[in-house]
């Protein structure tokens, strides 16, 4: 069954790529999280100096559009693509709490917006495909044949986050994650372009308290059903 297309949108640390991730697995799906790509071009952004806790230079990141390259190379070992900026493996250095205090601001930028969609569009063309995001649903594919909203607390979502960045040896305060995930929330939904909303015909999965075994088993349930009223047309 490689027949549809899977939109996991939500707000920050909701789980999306975890479930993303093994629903992919399970299905033989392609999984894309397209929140990596903004990361890389922030971590293009502060390498170069165009953003920092004083200034952003969008304009001049505009111009180096062009030269900014994101693509994904499957680990065999990892069995999942990870995140390449210009050919270089940037999946750590992105994931770092410094990326996520500026990805909302360049996440805001429409023609950076632009250029990542087009490339996330046709990564859908062949359908098979899980990808997770804010906009998935409503902007990439708005007619995806399933789409899903996540949702969980802040407290929740802020536990998550901080226990996975201190098991990779990151030094921050829980403090410091809470806020910036408010933050994230905050700016990833007021912004003009793509705002993070729930398209009309998403179903919501608040995972507080759902382990990832009962939400994928119920994701799995709704793409069967779906996929297999695809192929009886
Ligand atoms: O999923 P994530 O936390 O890694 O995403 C990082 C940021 O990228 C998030 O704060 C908002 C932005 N983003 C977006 O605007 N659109 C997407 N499709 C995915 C992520």
């Amino acid at each position: 069954m490689k027949n549809i297309i899977i939109a996991i949108d939500g707000y920050s640390s909701t789980g999306k790529s975890t479930i993303a991730k093994a629903i992919a697995k399970r299905l033989d799906y392609i999984y894309v999280d397209t929140g990596a790509m903004y990361r890389a071009v922030t971590y293009y952004a502060l390498k170069n100096n165009l953003i920092s806790k004083t200034k952003f230079d969008v304009e001049t990141l505009i111009d180096h559009l062009p030269r900014i390259s994101v693509s994904f190379k499957y680990n065999k070992d990892l069995q999942f693509a990870e995140v390449h900026l210009n050919n270089v493996n940037v999946e750590s250095e992105i994931r770092t709490l410094e990326v996520s205090q500026f990805v909302s601001q360049v996440a805001a930028v429409s023609e950076i917006r632009k250029k990542l969609v087009e490339q996330q569009q046709l990564m859908g063309k062949d359908k098979g495909l899980v990808m997770d995001g804010r906009d998935i649903g409503t902007v990439v594919f708005p007619d995806a044949e399933l789409k899903l909203f996540m949702v969980a607390s802040p407290e929740v979502r802020a536990k998550r986050r901080y226990k996975e960045l201190l098991e990779k040896g990151h030094n921050l305060s829980y403090n410091d994650v809470l806020s910036n995930l408010i933050s994230r929330d905050h700016i990833d939904s007021t912004r003009e372009d793509s705002p993070l909303v729930k398209a009309e015909d998403a179903i919501e999965i608040d995972n507080s308290e759902l382990t990832v075994d009962e939400q994928v088993t119920k994701i799995l349930h709704l793409a069967k059903n779906i996929g297999s009223q695809k192929s009886d047309l």
